[in-house]
C-alpha cells in the first residue's frame, strides 16, 4: 500500500513509518517541522515538508496514496488550555483543510490518532469506547471534534475511518523540547541526579503504553473499512508513583521528589478497555511496563546530555 503519514517527522509518527516501512508498504510523510525533526523521518520514507492546511502541498502528498495515518497535530495539554485557538485552529480547521483535499484526491481511507482526553473523567474504569465524551482540556476537545468530522465525512462522502484512542504513550524516540510527557521528564532527571518533578504527588493513575506496540496497532487496522472507535492501552492502571518507584528501582537508586502541586487539565484516573481492538485485529501489547521502562531508561543514558 502507498501511506501517507501526516506529522511523521515527529515522536509517534516516525515509529509508525518505521514499522509500515518494515511491513513493506511506501510510505510519504507530510510535516511542517514545527516540532518534529528531518533526522526523526526513516530512510526509505519521502518527506515532504509542508503544513496540512497547504492545499498544493496535501495534493502532491496525496497523488497516489490508498491511506493516511494522520497523526499531525499539537499536543501539549497546558499550552492548550492557555490557547484553545491556537488549538483549534492546528488540529481542528487544518484538519478539516486536509480532509477536503483527500476527497478532492479521492483518497478516503484514514486512521486517525485520537486520544483518551476525549472521556475527560470518566465516571467508570476502565474506558470504553461507548464512554460519553466529556475532553477535561481543548487539547481533548480537538480530538473530539476532530473525530466528529471524521464521522461526517463518513457518512458525506464514503470516507473509511479508524480512530485510535491512545492512553499514555511512552518509549525511545525523540520528542521536541521542552518534553511535557512524565516518563522522560523523569527519567531525565533521574539521570541527571536532579530532584524529579511530580504533579499530584504522583496520585494520579495512568494507563502506559509502549510505544512499539502503540505503533503496530497502526498496521494492524491497515485493512479495516467503515467507521472504528478503539481504545489504544495497556489495560493496566498504575498510580504515577509507583512509576517513579519502578524507575528508581531499574536505576538502583533514588532522587529528590521535587513537588509541583496540581496542574489545570489533568485528570485523576484513566485506564483503557482495549478489548474490541484485541477482536477486532488481534492487536496483543508485547512490552510491559517494567521492561518497556528499561528500554526507555537505556535510550535517554544513551542520548547527549541536554
Ligand atoms: N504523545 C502522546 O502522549 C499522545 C497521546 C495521545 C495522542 N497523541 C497524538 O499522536 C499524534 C502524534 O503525537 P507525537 O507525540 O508524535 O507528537 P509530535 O509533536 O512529536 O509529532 C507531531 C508532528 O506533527 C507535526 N505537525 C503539527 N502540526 C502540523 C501541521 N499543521 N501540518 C503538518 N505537520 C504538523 C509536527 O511538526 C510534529 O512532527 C498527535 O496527533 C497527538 O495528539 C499523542
Amino acid at each position: 500500500m502507498k501511506i501517507l503519514v501526516t506529522g511523521g517527522a515527529g515522536y509517534i509518527g516516525s515509529e509508525i513509518t518505521k514499522l509500515l516501512l518494515k511491513a513493506g508498504h511506501e510510505v510519504v510523510v507530510l510535516d511542517n517541522l514545527s516540532h518534529g525533526f528531518v533526522e526523526n523521518v526513516p530512510k526509505g520514507a519521502e518527506l515532504i515538508v509542508g503544513d496540512m492546511r497547504d492545499r498544493k502541498k496535501a495534493k502532491q502528498a496525496l497523488a497516489g496514496v490508498n491511506c493516511v495515518i494522520h497523526m499531525a497535530g499539537l499536543i501539549v495539554v497546558p499550552e492548550s488550555v492557555k490557547d484553545p485557538i491556537k488549538y483549534c485552529d492546528n488540529n481542528v480547521l487544518r484538519t478539516v483543510s486536509f480532509l477536503v483535499a483527500m476527497n478532492d484526491a479521492g483518497c478516503k481511507k484514514i486512521i486517525f490518532s485520537s486520544s483518551a482526553c476525549v472521556y475527560g473523567t470518566s465516571d467508570k474504569l476502565p474506558i470504553k469506547e461507548d464512554a460519553p465524551l466529556r475532553p477535561d482540556n481543548p487539547y481533548g476537545a480537538t480530538k473530539a471534534s476532530t473525530e466528529a468530522f471524521l464521522q461526517a465525512f463518513h457518512a458525506c462522502f464514503g470516507f473509511d475511518v479508524t480512530i485510535l484512542r491512545y492512553f499514555n504513550p511512552y518509549g525511545p524516540g525523540r520528542m521536541h523540547e521542552p518534553i511535557t510527557h512524565a516518563i522522560p521528564n523523569f527519567i531525565k532527571a533521574a539521570l541527571a541526579q536532579k530532584p524529579l518533578p511530580l504533579y499530584w504527588k504522583g496520585e494520579q493513575i495512568r494507563d502506559f503504553i509502549y510505544i512499539e506496540d502503540l505503533a503496530q496497532a497502526h498496521i494492524d487496522v491497515l485493512n479495516l473499512s467503515g467507521f472504528n472507535i478503539f481504545n489504544l492501552g495497556s489495560e493496566t492502571g498504575i498510580k504515577i508513583k509507583d512509576v517513579v518507584d519502578l524507575i528508581f528501582e531499574i536505576l538502583g537508586y533514588r532522587v529528590p521528589i521535587a513537588d509541583l502541586g496540581e496542574r489545570k487539565g489533568d485528570v485523576h484516573a484513566n485506564y483503557a478497555a482495549s478489548d474490541r481492538l484485541k477482536k477486532a485485529v488481534g492487536w496483543q501489547p508485547k512490552v510491559d511496563l517494567r521492561e518497556g521502562l528499561r528500554r526507555t531508561i537505556d535510550y535517554y543514558k544513551s542520548q547527549p546530555k541536554s
